[in-house]
């Protein structure tokens, strides 16, 4: 029922704190009651003893019946051969004269008595006191035995829950980083500090991540080496294709050029392939160095002006930051570029597409946003992964999202494509990097076409 371990354990240790707790309570309390009674009864042997030395003569020879308070003992003094009693504090109880000396129960009055008898040559002595009364005394002191349990066990529960929270907060934590853990976060867990119960756990993880790791990077050395061994074997079928241009008849022209589109469209597979294995690689080969992002985005709308002054489409960018990037030029330049042909490619003549930039923490967000037809809303999901194409009618490999995805992440960014919430037919495309701080802060010139 408890899937938590934290509740699972606070609930064992908190049962097991209460059932100590409710065995001590209960040993006390019998004990207390226990220890009240041999009490009670020393005090009436004790009253005893003082009537023998003399003080039964001190007791009133005719107290009022009834005088004395519930609670106290009751002193019948008897003297030898006399049916009366010598003394007695409470002439309305007549209590068994011919007692076992010692301690003995009775009922006198309708009411259970324990009495002491003491028998001297000279007289009997008899104390008395109600079992309801000693009951009464006897269990007053045992409850207040039971209070600093009544106390403490809350408290107990209390630092049950905090002591296991602490404990467990490092297991949290660690399934935190566990979670973090995909394609393009496959860093080893931190060892040091772990708890010696989980560190075989860490340790069968980080060995997991690694094989994965390489794993991963085999896959991309083979993709990357298929397409360079492709490149060279579809240059010679381009070239052979342009000798044969001149001698194709005109009856096969179509056919022909069929062929070449073909023959291109393998190139782009094969560019595109090279490009992703290229993003998809580790950190290291190429040094980075300060890239101005605004840059990157104008001369990415300046790639595409030719194209869309020629299908009449407005592009255009607005409201750039002076904000660098700590890159490789050309990785932020090729997933800006790849959101910005998407924008021209599935917006219909006469669209409009606008590049912006947006700070938002510490990353800084360039939005390319388009007035194409938008993306069917289930189809979303799958727009990152590899060959996914949502417009099959519209020519493209599939790869250009995977390859920002792999960009952004490389850098620790981050890219989100969603449709327009403005009203509007389209996508917002946004790719985000983490901002280089600079200590200039200047807005940089809008470019707008
Ligand atoms: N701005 C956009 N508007 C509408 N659909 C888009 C847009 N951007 C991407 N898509 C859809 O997402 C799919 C995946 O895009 P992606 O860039 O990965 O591949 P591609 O454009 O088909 O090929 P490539 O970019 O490799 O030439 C596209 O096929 C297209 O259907
Ligand atoms: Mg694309």
């Amino acid at each position: 029922m408890i899937k938590s371990l934290k509740n699972q354990l606070v609930v064992a240790l908190g049962l097991l704190v209460t059932v100590i707790g409710i065995v001590q309570g209960v040993s006390s309390y019998q004990l207390s009651k226990t220890g009240m009674s041999a009490l009670l009864d020393m005090r009436l042997e004790q009253v005893a003893a003082r009537m023998r030395d003399g003080y039964a003569e001190g007791i009133p020879e005719n107290p009022a019946r009834g005088s004395q308070d519930d609670r106290d003992v009751v002193v019948v003094v008897w003297k030898p051969d006399v049916d009366q009693p010598f003394r007695t504090t409470d002439p309305s109880l007549h209590f068994p004269r011919d007692a076992k000396p010692g301690f003995t129960g009775a009922e006198v009055n309708d009411e259970h008595w324990r009495i002491f008898t003491r028998q001297e040559p000279t007289m009997t002595i008899q104390v008395a006191q109600r079992s309801s009364v000693r009951r009464e005394i006897s269990q007053e002191a045992a409850t207040q035995t039971l209070w600093p349990i009544a106390v403490l066990l809350p408290l107990v529960w209390i630092a049950v829950a905090l002591v296991v929270r602490r404990s467990l907060r490092q297991l949290h934590e660690l399934g935190a980083e566990v979670r973090a853990i995909d394609m393009s976060h496959l860093q080893p867990l931190p060892t040091v500090g772990v708890p010696t119960e989980i560190a075989p756990f860490i340790h069968s993880i980080n060995t997991m991540i690694e094989r994965l790791a390489t794993s991963i990077e085999k896959e991309r050395k083979f993709i990357a080496d298929a397409a360079h061994e492709l490149r060279t074997p579809l240059t010679a079928l381009q070239l052979q294709a342009d000798n044969l241009a001149p001698h194709i008849v005109a009856g096969n022209q179509e056919r022909f050029q069929e062929l070449r589109k073909g023959i291109a469209r393998s190139g782009k597979l094969i560019a595109q392939l090279l490009r992703l294995a290229r993003a998809d690689a580790p950190v290291g080969g190429t040094p980075f160095s300060r890239v101005d992002l605004s840059e990157v985005v104008t001369g990415a709308v300046a790639d595409v002006l030719p194209i869309a002054i020629a299908r009449g489409m407005d592009i255009g960018a607005e409201e750039m930051l002076n904000v660098h990037v700590r890159a490789v030029e050309t990785d932020i330049g090729m997933a800006v570029r790849n959101l910005v042909s998407n924008a021209v490619r599935y917006t219909p003549d006469g669209g409009t597409i606008d590049l912006r930039m947006r700070r938002d923490g510490d990353l800084v967000w360039v939005d390319v946003v388009d007035t194409g037809p938008g993306i069917a809303p289930e189809l979303l999901p799958r727009v990152f992964d590899r060959f996914f194409r949502a417009n099959p009618d519209i020519e493209g490999s599939g790869l250009g999202l995977s390859i920002v995805k792999a960009i952004a992440a490389r850098y620790g960014g981050d890219v989100t494509l969603e449709n327009r919430t403005d009203g509007r037919s389209g996508i917002v495309a946004s790719i985000g990097f983490p901002v280089e701080e600079v200590s200039e802060n200047a807005a940089a010139p809008v470019l707008n076409t």
